[in-house]
């Protein structure tokens, strides 16, 4: 997202003190307060996480970022921690098993690319886009790949969907794509065709699933929560870093719930109830093969048992769900929301336990 797109602290205030479904400022005042001494820290969630809107009463519920940044290293091992954050050991790791993950056409280590297990040498760009015709015709679509920086990258910052037409038509975004990969380690995978529902509710981007899942001190796996995301801008990515939106699903029933957040720093104070652009209404759309997602994460977290708390990104496509990352350092803060607040989560109450917060 371009940080320029972003409001201002003092535009956002602005528009916070005009917000007509914020409470009353000494209320926010006392809130605010009462906060401060639980958590011993300045509770920016407050904003973050609308909690100065009339209607979010339990506001003791929701956890600063800072609090669910610093329980991760208890749960999780920081050595395992490998195999989810780089993409390639997570492909080759996971398509050991019975899992449905995104097809890898192509992946580079600077100018070292491996297509079909061997090796090319790439040094120019007329080479780079013969092998990018190449690996797009060869998928289901023959129209686009996803390109996406095989570690060190999140929030969808560094993925690109390029289009078949774009190697003739648009050779600046070809070159520039050519010096970024060639620097680094890159990967280039099938595009997700996603489920027809989930393009109806947004074509631009797959629109994923982010559940959370803990292992407990016996072994046992559980989901915590699940909320989907999609862009709202046009963009390839959902992430709610890169301007999406998320609303919460019901774990039992497989809705969604009413509410789409975005970031407050780029859409505000608004709360979407709605697709801006495609105005599909979000209160209870079903997600198809829900109950599939759900056994997916279930069975891929209980694979990295030194992983105890993860957050999976998880897309639908026609004939089930794909798993397309899972991340040892998710922000659990999109989580908090999506729940109206972690504390009363019988999961996360388990979490709280073990470390003694309760
Ligand atoms: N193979 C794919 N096909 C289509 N869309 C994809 C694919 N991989 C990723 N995306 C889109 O890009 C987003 C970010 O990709 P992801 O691999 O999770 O990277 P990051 O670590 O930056 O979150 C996904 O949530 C999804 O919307
Ligand atoms: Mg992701």
């Amino acid at each position: 997202m371009d940080r320029r797109n972003q409001k201002t602290k003092s535009k956002l205030l602005i528009e916070i003190l005009k917000d007509p479904e914020r409470k009353p400022i000494f209320r926010i005042t006392a809130e605010i307060i009462s906060l401060f001494y639980l958590y011993k820290t300045i509770p920016r969630h407050y904003f973050s996480k609308y909690l100065f809107k009339k209607d979010r009463t339990n506001v003791k519920d929701y956890f600063p970022n800072k609090f669910l940044i610093s329980i991760k290293p208890f749960f999780n091992d920081q050595g395992d921690k490998e195999v989810l954050e780089n993409k390639l050991y997570f492909n080759f790791f996971y398509n050991q098993f019975n899992i449905s993950i995104p097809k890898i056409l192509m992946y580079n280590n600077k100018n070292i690319f491996v297509v079909d297990n061997l090796e090319r040498e790439v040094n120019n760009v007329s080479d780079f886009k013969i092998l990018l015709e190449k690996i797009i015709r060869k998928t289901a679509t023959a129209d686009s790949v996803i390109i996406k920086k095989t570690y060190g990258s999140f929030g969808g910052e560094s993925v690109y969907k390029i289009f078949l037409n774009q190697l003739a038509t648009d050779p600046e975004t070809i070159k520039n794509l050519y010096f970024e990969v060639t620097k680094s380690a890159f990967l280039f995978q099938e595009t997700i065709i996603q489920h027809p529902e989930l393009d109806k509710l947004n074509p631009s981007s797959v629109n994923s699933i982010r559940f959370d899942t803990f292992i407990d001190q016996n072994g046992k796996a559980d989901i915590i929560s699940a909320f989907i995301r999609m862009s709202i801008n046009n963009l390839c990515v959902d992430n709610v870093s890169s301007g999406g939106c998320m609303v919460a699903i019901d774990l039992q029933t497989g809705k969604l719930k009413k509410d789409g957040f975005s970031s407050l720093k780029v859409v505000g104070v608004k709360i979407l109830t709605e697709h801006p652009v495609t105005k599909v209404i979000f209160e209870n759309l079903s997600i198809p093969f829900f109950e599939q997602a759900k056994a997916l994460v279930i069975k891929t977290a209980k694979l990295t048992p030194g992983l105890r708390l993860v957050g999976w990104d998880v897309a639908i496509g026609a004939l089930g769900p794909i798993l397309i990352e899972g991340n040892s350092n998710y922000d659990a803060g999109g989580n908090d929301i999506s729940e109206s607040g972690y504390r009363k989560n019988p999961v996360f109450r388990k979490i709280l336990h073990e470390i003694n917060y309760l």
